[in-house]
This record gives C-alpha cells, sequence and structure tokens, in this order.
C-alpha cells in the first residue's frame, strides 16, 4: 500500500510537541511493509538538513487552474523536494510562504499559508497515486474537502492530535477558499460564524482518528470537545481512538547516547543514580542530595498541561523531600513563576527555560518520577518515555494518560501514581505517595512492570491498517 502523509511537524525536521514524534515513528514502523511517503513544509531553521534524492514534484493540478488568482501563482511557482529518511520519502514543500519561517507556528498568516500547503499536499496524493491520504491536524485539514470534492478522490484519513487548536478563521480571512485552485463550498465548515479548519478535517475525512481511546470518548462530550463534539457525534462511526506508539530507536535507556550512562531493567538503579548526579553537576547544583527522590516535568508551558496546579500543590506540600528539574517554554506567568522558584529554592527546584532535546532525555533518565499535571491530554509521550526509562509517571486522570498509566493497589500491576485533574489536593496527595514509593520495596517491582511495557507501534500499527482498509472500502 502507498500512504501519504501530511503534517506540519516531523521529526527531527520540524518539532514543536509530540505530533512530530508520533508521525516519524508511526512512519519508520511503516516503511517495513508498506511505501510511505510525508509531505512537510520547508522552512527556514530545520532540526535536521534532508537527505535530498534531487527529484521534484509539482504543487498544483493544471486542470484547477482556470483563473490567475493568487494561490495559482504562488503555487506554480512551488514544488516539492523529495528527501529520504529510515525508509520514509519525504516530500519538503518549497515554497515562499514558508521557507523564511524560523519556527512552524504563531506567525501571521497561517489560515492562508496552511490553506496553501494543504492543497500542494492534496495534488501531491494525486500525482503520486497513492492508495491512502492521512492528514494530521488543522494544519493539513483542507486537503480533505478537496479529496472528498475531487473526481479522482483517494481514500482518507484524518487524525486529531489536539482538539484545542482548530484553526478557525473569520469568514471574510478564507474567501479565498472559494476560488481556484481551492474551489471549496465553505458553508458547511462554519463554526461560530468563523471557518473550521478542524471542522472541514471532521467533515470531510473518510475516517477519522485522534491518538488515544481514552480522548476520543472525552470529545465526545464538552468541554473537551472544545465547541466540536457536535461535529465529531456525527461521524462517530467513523471516528476511533488509536495510542500512539514510541520509538525504541531513540527512546531507550539501553542505547540512548544523550544521557551520561546507560542502563537497563537490570541495573537501573545504579544506571539512574549516575545520570541523576551527573545532571545535578551539568545544571550547576552538584550538592543536591542524591538520596531524595528527583521529579522530572517537561512540556510545553501552556493551559493544557496544567502547571499552575503543580505550582500550588509544590507550595502546600513544601515539606517533601523531592527535588523538582522542569524543561520548558511558553506561558510567561508560568516561566517567570518558575524562575523565581529557581532562584528562590535552588536546593529544591531548577528551571530551565526553553526547548532542548538532548536535556529532555537526560532528564528522563535522571529522574525517579515524571509529573504531567494535564487538564486534558490526548495521548501524551513522556508517560510512555517514562516507563521505558524506569521514571514512574505521576500523571492526572485524562485522556491517554489514564490509558497508559494504572495505579493499582497491587503493585505487580502498578505502573505509576494517577490523580485527578485540576485539583491540587489530589495533586499534593499523589506527591506523598511518591515519596512512600520512592523507600518501598514496591518501587522495584513498579520499576520492573514499567520497563517491560511494549508502547512501541508494532500493535498500533495494524490498528492504523485496519482504518485505512476502510477508508479505502468507504470509497468502493
Ligand atoms: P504535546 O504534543 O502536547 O506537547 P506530548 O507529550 O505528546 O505533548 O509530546 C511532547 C514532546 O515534546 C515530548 O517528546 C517532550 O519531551 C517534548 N518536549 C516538550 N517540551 C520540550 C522542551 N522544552 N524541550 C525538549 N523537549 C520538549
Ligand atoms: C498533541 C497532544 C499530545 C499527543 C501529541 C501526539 O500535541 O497534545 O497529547 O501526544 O499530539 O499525538
Amino acid at each position: 500500500m502507498k500512504i501519504l502523509h501530511a503534517s506540519a511537524e516531523y521529526f527531527p525536521y520540524i518539532k514543536m510537541g509530540g505530533l512530530a514524534d508520533m508521525l516519524a515513528s508511526l512512519t519508520k514502523v511503516q516503511a517495513q511493509s508498506e511505501e510511505v511517503y510525508v509531505a512537510l513544509p520547508l522552512i527556514g531553521t530545520m532540526g535536521k538538513e534532508p537527505q535530498w534524492t534531487g527529484k521534484e514534484y509539482k504543487a498544483l493540478l493544471t486542470e484547477d487552474t482556470n483563473e490567475k488568482t493568487m494561490a495559482v501563482s504562488l503555487l506554480a511557482k512551488a514544488r516539492f523536494r523529495e528527501a529520504e529518511e529510515s525508509g520514509v520519502k519525504l516530500y519538503f514543500f518549497d515554497s515562499e510562504l514558508f521557507v523564511n519561517l524560523a519556527s512552524i507556528y504563531g506567525q501571521a498568516e497561517e489560515h492562508y499559508r496552511f490553506a496553501i500547503f494543504s492543497y500542494a499536499c492534496y495534488a501531491l496524493s494525486q500525482i503520486l497515486k497513492v492508495d491512502a491520504f492521512h492528514a494530521h491536524d488543522w494544519h493539513t485539514a483542507i486537503s480533505l474537502a478537496l479529496q472528498k470534492n475531487s473526481s479522482k478522490s483517494i481514500p482518507s484519513l484524518f487524525t486529531i492530535h489536539n482538539l484545542a487548536y482548530q484553526g478557525d478563521h473569520p469568514f471574510w480571512m478564507t474567501g479565498f477558499l472559494k476560488e481556484d485552485p481551492f474551489r471549496l463550498v465553505t458553508s458547511p465548515f462554519d463554526h461560530d460564524e468563523k471557518c473550521n479548519y478542524m471542522k472541514v478535517g471532521i467533515l470531510s475525512a473518510g475516517q477519522i482518528t485522534t491518538v488515544s481511546p481514552g480522548y476520543r470518548e472525552e470529545t465526545l462530550t464538552e468541554p473537551n470537545g472544545f465547541g466540536l463534539s457536535y461535529v465529531l457525534n456525527k461521524r462517530k462511526a467513523n471516528y476511533s481512538g488509536i495510542l500512539n506508539g514510541i520509538d525504541p530507536d531513540e527512546w531507550n535507556p539501553e542505547s540512548d547516547k544523550r544521557i551520561f550512562q546507560t542502563y537497563n531493567l537490570q541495573n537501573w538503579k545504579e544506571g539512574k543514580s549516575k545520570n541523576k548526579e551527573e545532571l545535578y553537576r551539568e545544571i550547576g547544583r552538584p550538592n543536591l542530595p542524591l538520596d531524595a527522590p528527583l521529579i522530572g516535568l517537561i512540556g510545553r508551558l501552556t493551559y493544557q498541561k496544567g502547571f499552575p496546579t503543580f505550582l500550588q500543590a509544590f507550595l502546600e506540600r513544601r515539606h517533601l523531600p523531592h527535588r523538582y528539574v522542569v524543561l520548558g517554554s511558553g506561558d510567561p506567568e508560568t516561566e517567570n513563576a518558575f524562575f523565581h522558584l529557581s532562584d528562590t529554592m535552588p536546593d529544591v527546584f531548577y528551571f530551565y527555560k526553553g526547548y532542548n532535546e538532548s536535556l529532555a532525555h537526560k532528564i528522563e533518565a535522571a529522574s525517579d518520577f515524571f509529573l504531567m499535571p494535564s487538564l486534558f491530554e490526548p495521548c501524551g509521550l513522556n508517560q510512555m518515555y517514562s516507563h521505558a526509562y524506569g521514571t514512574i509517571p505521576i500523571v492526572s486522570r485524562v485522556g491517554g494518560l489514564k490509558d497508559t498509566v494504572e495505579e493499582s493497589i497491587d503493585p505487580k500491576f502498578k505502573t505509576g501514581i494517577v490523580f485527578e485533574p485540576n485539583d491540587v489536593g489530589s495533586l499534593g496527595y499523589a506527591l506523598e505517595r511518591a515519596k512512600d514509593l520512592f523507600v518501598s520495596l514496591d518501587r522495584d517491582i513498579v520499576v520492573k512492570n514499567m520497563m517491560k511495557l511494549d508502547w512501541t507501534w508494532k500493535k498500533r500499527k495494524l490498528e492504523y491498517d485496519n482504518i485505512y482498509k476502510s477508508a479505502i472500502e468507504r470509497l468502493q
């Protein structure tokens, strides 16, 4: 089967969050048995220089170009440049709309830029004549409406990674979608009097998935549907939840080149202790005690991730022996609060503002616990990375977190600590349980349970295969 994915992120070229990791790891496994292509934008700052093959493809179909609109002339000048990565063919969209961007999101004119990119992805799917077209999140959703309207429509799948970001724009900004090369009737995409790209994807795709069964359930009602639960309910029969997988070549304490010392199920205690010692040295806090629990936190500092709940719980439970290492950037108020703690309580708290892939691995390896206080979490990857690194996840009971972490009373089945979302008391009590677990004999059992878990794509790749089959059957 030939599959074309369309995405704004792909690790290590463009990464803002889990989408990049999810897609790179999924396609790597798919490429073992299928022909896998990924269309993504070429921006000014890439995480890695692509391995170009020299082949190029058009981004515009001649049948869509009766009028000479601005979009038509931009697409005529643009092209896809082919590159290869781990058996996957990457098609970088080389267009003046993207090529000077320093980062992929948060720039002006996103409504236009991502619509143009979406058209290009649709055109590429037609040029490559793929068997299945798989678009991710709102940035590529317009391609699904084009696919649906096409006389040569290709079976399609839309994966929702996060309903909090929908790409909704006032209609006065999206009039261009009615013209060439799009030719769309946009009234069905109205949500709150705006053209909602996420809604376009949900209504147009043959099949829809999201990144965990738990999140699928949550999004069918409000507030977790972020206003779109009514549209998801309409498509409920074609809407599934498939848990993300992780890449054991990237996230494996036994072979990880970014950590200070590799370790495995047999020597995790010594391995973690060495990593903790070296991490403390690297962050300039060599005197922090190795026998006190270290809790790691990494993430985008946004509303979703629930850091203010943590901050309150932390202040209430200052008597606990825990040390904290936090890596992230985002909301300035949260950043300031973390800086303040890092300055005023240096023997307890350390904050690194920014994005740092290597430090993220070091924190996973060094920490005894990993805290994810999310208010909602479509899947979440760090709890699975934590399992692999023998780092006990402390997570809120939401979405993919509750699907992957089990706080059983029986230590044989325990794989973490779970608390109620947005609940300072519950999070505080979870921190108390972490203190007890750290010194209990059960800790060894729990760490072994976790390190034996298999969160790779093996099984879930098959679930995607079935969805592609359903999309193909729908079109027959
Ligand atoms: P989301 O996609 O909502 O951000 P996920 O848990 O799915 O959440 O994935 C986040 C990914 O991004 C993880 O691999 C995490 O380690 C990484 N990450 C987030 N913030 C940072 C940061 N500041 N530095 C390094 N890696 C980060
Ligand atoms: C989103 C979600 C996260 C998920 C990731 C990859 O960014 O916030 O929970 O793991 O996508 O699917």
